[in-house]
């Protein structure tokens, strides 16, 4: 069983990023910049900002976080939005979610430049992912594709399973993968027989948020699984695969943590890179 490193992936992707940006510096004579706004105090979205600050920083873009309490007014926010988009030092604009209640996450979402969107939620992103138009890319989703084309770089006529539909993995998820001649089932919590449809798969993706829910007979020999749950139980962080058994059949799995993880925030870098590079044209 390949165990995928996504660790060691994404220090080889920042690396391939860090000269990049090195080569558009020497050419534009500027680098990209990434501005992520952090609205309240949750200690988890503290932690990914620090992390994409610092990653951002390692591989030599210009990086910007911009702080607001809670009790902060959806207008100051959606006009800070508007400010950044006309920066043109701002490559990307990234706002943290989940937002506070009183803002809507969906007119923030729109209020950013489809051009500058890192997280490619724009449903202007969304709809030229799906009808198959350059598009920035959510960065969870790109970072699976990424890790599974380094195992199997043809997957014209693979059967797929995707399980989980929310719009941040599931349906881009999808969409990557019929892109790439897959056969993609979506499945999700109303499915009727879940093992039953993980079964058919050469690739599984699952990203639904239940601990340990892909089993070890849920899986064909061979089969490559990619894990993006989060889940905390009283074991400490497990992910929705049950990685012991799952080792078993599988031919490459990612672990949680140390797989899709790293490379979340790595894409979010190349999305930023790229959003630069559509820019400079
Ligand atoms: N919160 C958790 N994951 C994400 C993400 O990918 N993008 C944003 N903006 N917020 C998140």
């Amino acid at each position: 069983m390949i165990l995928i490193d996504g660790k060691k992936a994404a220090a080889e992707l920042r690396a391939e990023l860090k000269e990049e940006v090195a080569e558009l510096k020497s050419k534009h004579n500027k680098v990209p910049g990434l501005t992520v706004i952090l609205i309240g105090d949750l200690t988890p979205s503290q932690i990914y900002v620090r992390n994409k600050e610092k990653s951002a920083n390692e591989v030599g873009l210009k990086s910007e976080v911009i702080k607001y309490p809670d009790s902060i007014e959806e207008k100051t926010v959606l006009e800070k939005i508007q400010e950044l988009n006309s920066d043109e030092t701002v490559s990307g604009i990234l706002v943290q979610l989940p937002l506070p209640k009183h803002i809507d996450k969906q007119k923030v979402i729109e209020a950013i430049d489809p051009s500058k969107d890192v997280d490619g939620f724009h449903p202007m992103n969304v709809g030229n992912l799906s009808s198959g138009y350059e598009s920035s890319i959510p960065c969870t989703p790109l970072g699976c594709y990424l890790l599974i084309k380094k195992i199997e770089p043809n997957l014209s006529g693979k059967k797929a399973v995707v399980v989980g539909r929310s719009n941040l993995n599931g349906k881009p998820m999808t969409q990557l993968l019929l892109k790439e001649n897959c056969t993609v089932t979506i499945t999700h919590s109303k499915t009727k027989d879940l093992k039953a449809e993980c079964l058919e798969a050469d690739i599984i993706v699952a990203a639904v948020g239940i601990p340990e829910l892909v089993r070890g007979d849920w899986v064909k020999k061979d089969a490559i699984v990619i894990d993006v749950g989060i889940n905390k139980t009283d074991n400490g962080i497990v992910g929705d695969v049950h990685f012991d058994e799952v080792s078993k059949n599988a031919k490459a799995l990612t672990p949680v943590p140390g797989g899709v993880g790293p490379m979340t925030i790595a894409c979010l870098l190349k999305n930023t890179i790229d959003c630069f590079k559509r820019s400079q044209i």
